[in-house]
């Protein structure tokens, strides 16, 4: 036979001059790109419920909007995503396994627990994902998503970009106490190693691009701030209020006489009832208006307001409020759906906020939210605070109940002083999303106009 004589080497020769493009056009490609199409692919990933992450979904959405592939990663058990991102065919969901620990399992356990159950379902996602261009991540939680993220981008040459919404180890701090606590220093060391790996890095103040750069060494060309900013549902009122505070979800909780024609203003606060909101300030703010009133000042108009929100604080707070005799002050407790709360914020003239920051360094989402809805706020006073509210213009500040209740009288007796405050806010109304993600993202060349 002639193909016995023919020596092995050709047979060698020709295997390998078979495989050689199977293994690079087809198995080498399979490995690494998995099923990417030809457009741009983006991973946004952010380990906590989709519907509860609404910066991640502008995100999504702008992505989307300009033709890429965008591949949601999160939980999506508790809370549905919104329906034009579950309906928008550039965006596919992934769900990542949440791990619910028994009732009284310690912290370390849980801890541990957590993240090996997370670590299999995001290495199980990505593999699908094999290929992506850019991988945008949410920070906090960096574990254990950041080093995963970081060793995924660096093996399919991928661009990593972090979002820092918060530093994950200044949450932890509180939690646990002390810096010197293992998990908390375990915690920072991660975020201060694998944060390297990035290649673009967005934050949500200034203070923290700085805090960045200078504490763990990032360049500073490579970070670019995104505000906030708030979501579609929240927009200044159109139309006629004394008819708005007719509708249904609300029309029981104005009391009878309660007239907005009039000076009588209505206050809203949104709340957790957490230890870290002292809603005890807003209390005493009020106690004090209505003895000024008593006292003073028997022209002082009359104040409504709103706490909406639940927590394990709540009780004691109504407590104290039932405790006290009200005249001239008027609070109302509500826990209103989300189609319900935009449409309450609306009616309003003034939204308060008691927001602290764990590393202060981010700023609160429910500002954002009555800014959008046209309402000045006026605000407990940190350090990065300046860089959404300034005093006199979009809002007022305080540290003490005393200086709320200055405020207050501010706001409710000189005309001159709510005017300019309102024109401030709804000039902060149009300050949306979309522009400001696109300018952010030019700087950083990831899109082109
Ligand atoms: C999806 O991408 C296409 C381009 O591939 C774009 O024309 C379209 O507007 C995008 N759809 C949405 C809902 O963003
Ligand atoms: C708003 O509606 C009320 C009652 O329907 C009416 O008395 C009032 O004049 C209206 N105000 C404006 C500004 O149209």
């Amino acid at each position: 036979m002639v193909l016995e004589s023919v020596s092995p080497y050709v047979w060698w020769g020709l295997g390998l001059y078979i495989s050689v493009p199977v293994l690079f056009y087809v198995v080498v490609p399979f490995l690494f790109y998995g099923d990417r199409a030809t457009k741009k692919r983006i991973i946004i990933c952010v380990l906590g419920d989709i519907g509860h992450s609404p910066r991640m979904c502008y995100h999504a959405q702008s992505f989307s909007n300009l033709g890429w592939q965008v591949e949601l990663c999160g939980y999506v058990s508790d809370e549905k995503a919104p329906a034009d991102i579950e309906s928008n065919p550039n965006i596919t969901i992934h769900g990542l396994t949440n791990y619910k620990a028994p009732e009284g399992q310690s912290f370390v356990k849980t801890a541990i627990w957590k993240v090996a159950i997370q670590m299999v379902s995001i290495v199980k996602v990505l593999w699908r994902l094999r290929g992506s261009d850019y991988f945008l991540l949410q920070n906090p939680p960096s574990i254990p998503i950041l080093p995963i993220a970081s060793i995924y981008c660096v093996l399919c040459r991928c661009k990593l970009i972090i979002d820092w919404h918060n530093l994950g180890f200044s949450i932890l701090q509180l939690k646990l106490g002390s810096f010197w606590n293992p998990l908390v220093l375990v915690s920072f060391l991660i975020e201060y190693a694998f944060s390297k790996f990035a290649t673009y890095h967005l934050t949500v103040t200034n203070a923290m691009k700085t805090y960045l750069s200078e504490t763990f060494g990032l360049p500073s060309g490579r970070i670019e701030v995104l505000y906030d900013r708030p979501a579609a549902q929240f927009r200044p009122l159109k139309g006629n209020r004394t008819e708005a505070l007719q509708q249904d979800f609300i029309r029981q909780y104005v009391p009878a006489d309660f007239d907005v024609k009039q000076s009588d203003r209505i206050l809203v606060t949104s709340t957790s009832f957490t230890p870290d909101e002292d809603l005890g300030i807003l209390i005493g703010a009020l106690k004090i208006y209505e003895n000024s009133h008593k006292k003073f000042d028997q022209a002082l108009p009359r104040i409504l307001c709103f706490i909406t929100g639940k927590g394990p604080l709540k009780q004691q707070i109504v407590e104290q409020v039932k405790a006290e005799k009200w005249d001239r002050v008027h609070i109302e407790f509500l826990w209103l759906s989300s189609d319900d709360y935009p449409k309450l914020l609306q009616l309003c003239d003034f939204g308060v906020s008691l927001h602290t920051s764990s590393s202060g360094l981010d700023l609160p989402m429910k500002i954002l939210d009555m800014f959008g809805s046209g309402l000045p706020v006026i605000a407990y006073n940190y350090p990065v605070l300046n860089e959404l509210v300034q005093h006199n213009v979009n809002g007022l500040k305080f540290l003490d109940r005393r200086e709320l209740h200055e405020a207050l009288i501010f706001v409710t007796k000189d005309k001159h002083v709510s005017e300019v405050l309102k024109t401030g806010a709804l000039t902060e109304s149009r300050n949306r999303w979309q522009s400001s993600w696109e300018k952010s993202m030019e700087k950083l060349s990831l899109i082109r106009r």
